[in-house]
């Protein structure tokens, strides 16, 4: 079942999330050559405290902190480690904060230093733009597989491939609501999108194949072919007349 939020869960569900921007903005300027994934994990940990939230990843299911830092080949659940991040890396950020009854999520791809491939940079903005473009097609009278319909086809006109195994999902008092939200398939199919729904829409594009693996530590999903990873997510409200991006600033 679908929840629905009315405008009062709604503006609090916008509190979450605007922590959740709040702290993808202030670890982003963190972000550089030889700065190590866990200190940018303690960085958005402290954030998050400080503004009387939770870390929502943190437990959840046993995963061991605050933020996901998936670097390169890593697609999502990159967990943070004493590994410095080097010039010419590209890496994701995946933060989700617990405020005061509701959940936000949000997820960016930044390069680091000047080093970046061409392909690479190529592959962030692709991703950007599905999820801009299927957050366009999130509105009020519309399918859901419209939205996973439009990422997919962006992704794959500039070349590259979305990956399967993970979802977008709707979000609220917990995590992960239904519905699951992909990220490919025909349009027309699904629920109708509704007023009052609250989803979390999050693009993972792959460079090469869509196939992916998990390493031993039991999370880090990886691409099978060693190819770059992009993700990008927002938190979004279906109004009745379009939608609300939550986790912008
Ligand atoms: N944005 C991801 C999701 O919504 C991050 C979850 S990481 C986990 O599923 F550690 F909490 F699992
Ligand atoms: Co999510």
């Amino acid at each position: 079942m679908i929840i629905l939020k009315s405008q009062d869960e709604i503006k609090r569900l916008a509190d979450a999330c605007r922590i959740v921007a709040e702290v993808l903005e202030g670890i982003k300027q963190g972000v550089a050559p030889g700065v190590k994934t866990i200190e940018l994990d303690k960085y958005a940990e402290s954030f998050i405290i400080s503004r009387g939230a939770r870390p929502a990843f943190k437990g959840y299911r046993g995963y061991p902190a605050s933020v996901c830092t998936s670097v390169n080949e890593q697609v999502v659940h990159g967990i943070p480690s004493l590994v410095r991040l080097k010039d010419g890396d590209i890496v994701s950020l995946d933060i989700g904060v617990y405020y005061k009854g509701f959940y936000g999520d949000a997820a960016l791809t930044l390069p680091v230093g000047k080093g970046v491939s061409a392909q690479a940079e190529r592959l962030i903005r692709a991703t950007e733009e599905a999820l801009n473009r299927g957050i366009e097609k999130a509105l009020p009278g519309n399918r859901l597989s419209d939205v996973s319909s439009a990422i997919q086809q962006c992704a794959e006109e500039e070349g590259f491939s979305v990956v399967r195994n993970f979802v977008g999902h709707g979000i609220g008092r917990e995590l992960h609501e239904e519905p699951q939200i992909p990220n490919f398939g025909r349009p027309g199919q699904g629920p109708e999108l509704r007023d009052g729904m609250t989803l979390a829409i999050e693009p993972m594009v792959n460079a090469g194949g869509w196939e992916v693996a998990v390493l031993d530590d039991g999370w880090t999903a990886v691409t099978k072919d060693g190819s770059l990873s992009a993700h990008f997510e927002h938190t979004i409200a279906i109004t009745g007349d379009g939608n609300v991006i939550l986790t912008k600033q």
